[in-house]
Order: C-alpha cells, then structure tokens, then sequence
C-alpha cells in the first residue's frame, strides 16, 4: 500500500505523557502536516496520554496485558483498534511495551518508534529516558541526538527513518538535556511524517533495505 500523496490515517500508542502524539496532532492542526489523528491506545489508564486524547478528539483506548487477560489478547486487541480506524501510520509516542506478533506482522513497515539517542548507540531493553541521557553524559560525548526508526520485534532495532543531532553542554545534567532532545523530538517527529506523506521519504523501501 503506497504512502504518497494522501493523508493518512494516523493512530498513535503511548504509555505516559505522549508528547510526541500532542506534537504531531497540532503539526495537523497547524496544516503543516497532512494526516488524520484517529486512535490513541494506552497500557496506562490513568495516562495523561488518555486524557489529553479525549479532549482532543481522538478515539482512546485502554489495552493491557492485565486487562484483556494475555499478552496476545492485548495484541489481538491493538490489531482490531488500529485496523477500526483504517490506521496507515502507527505512532509509538512513548510506548514502554513491545508490540505482539500480530501487530508488528498487520502493520509491518508502518509503525514508528522515536528514540532519544542517535541509534544504535545508547538503545535497547531499558534504555529509556533519563537512563538514555544518564549513559549519554557519562560517555563524554560532545553529540547526541533523536532517532525515528521503523519498529521491529527487538527494542530500537528497526531500520533508521530519520535522525537529528543535539549537541551536549559542558553544564548539562539529565533534566537539561531531556528537555532540550524532547524539543528536537517533537520537531524531527512531524517533519518525518511530513517527509514521508509527500514521498520524499519512502517506508517500503527503508523496510527492504535491511
Ligand atoms: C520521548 O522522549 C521518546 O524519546 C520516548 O518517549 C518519550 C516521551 O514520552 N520514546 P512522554 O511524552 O513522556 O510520554
């Protein structure tokens, strides 16, 4: 199913704040960015992901593990919201669980992840937030950056989509650079679908290149 030209159908999964789902649904609203916000699907009932998606016209959805019994009834489940709301594009806005089979298999090559580091430095299992920038300013690294890759069943393992730079302070702590890399994310996260919604950026072939 070719990307280009149309406005997509965007559904997003977050466990948290989703920031970057708030980032991409007002570069929508600002006409920056041509898609449809349809579904937000959260593990976390109480997210202010889940709140922030009701007020603002998203379809939302609270799929757990816990709640639907099974890790595989809660994939079933996440195919079954996304395929609902003819989903073209899956956002993982900050989404702390690993996608089941049958979701990475009904969406394979359309589901985005964005990570706080230039992959694949500094990623994989509980590499996450501040223990991202925790390593980053313990390496000495004078660089690090955002990465959006397309998921695959390994923790920010995916074929690379996009990547931006940010450049580390001598006086920066966990707090400053977490801000300073969100800030970069919610840019470099609109912009790629932006991208790849006008065809300058092609997912099938990112996927094939493996
Ligand atoms: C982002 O920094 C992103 O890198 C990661 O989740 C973080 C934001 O989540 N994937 P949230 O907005 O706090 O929910």
């Amino acid at each position: 199913m070719p990307l280009v030209s149309f406005c997509p159908n965007v559904s997003f999964l977050a466990s948290h704040n989703g920031s970057n789902m708030r980032a991409i649904v007002a570069a929508i609203r600002n006409g920056i960015l041509n898609a449809v916000p349809r579904a937000l699907i959260s593990n976390n009932a109480g997210s202010g992901a889940i709140a922030w998606a009701q007020n603002n016209g998203l379809s939302t959805y609270h799929v757990s593990a816990t709640s639907k019994g099974s890790e595989m009834a809660a994939d079933t489940a996440i195919v079954s919201i996304l395929r609902r709301y003819n989903t073209d594009i899956v956002v993982l806005a900050g989404y702390m669980r690993k996608l089941g089979p049958e979701t990475l298999q009904a969406f394979s090559g359309r589901i985005l992840n964005i990570h706080p580091a230039l992959l694949p430095k500094y990623g994989g299992k509980g590499m996450y937030g501040r223990f991202v920038h925790q390593s980053v300013l313990k390496s000495g690294d004078t660089q690090t950056g955002v990465t959006i890759h397309l998921v695959d069943d390994e923790y920010d393992h995916g074929p690379v989509v996009a990547q931006a730079p940010v450049g580390i302070y001598p006086d920066d702590v966990v707090e400053t650079l977490t801000a300073r890399v969100q800030a970069k994310e919610q840019e470099l996260f609109p912009e790629t679908l932006r991208r790849i919604v006008s065809g300058e950026i092609d997912l099938d072939k990112i996927a094939a290149a493996r």
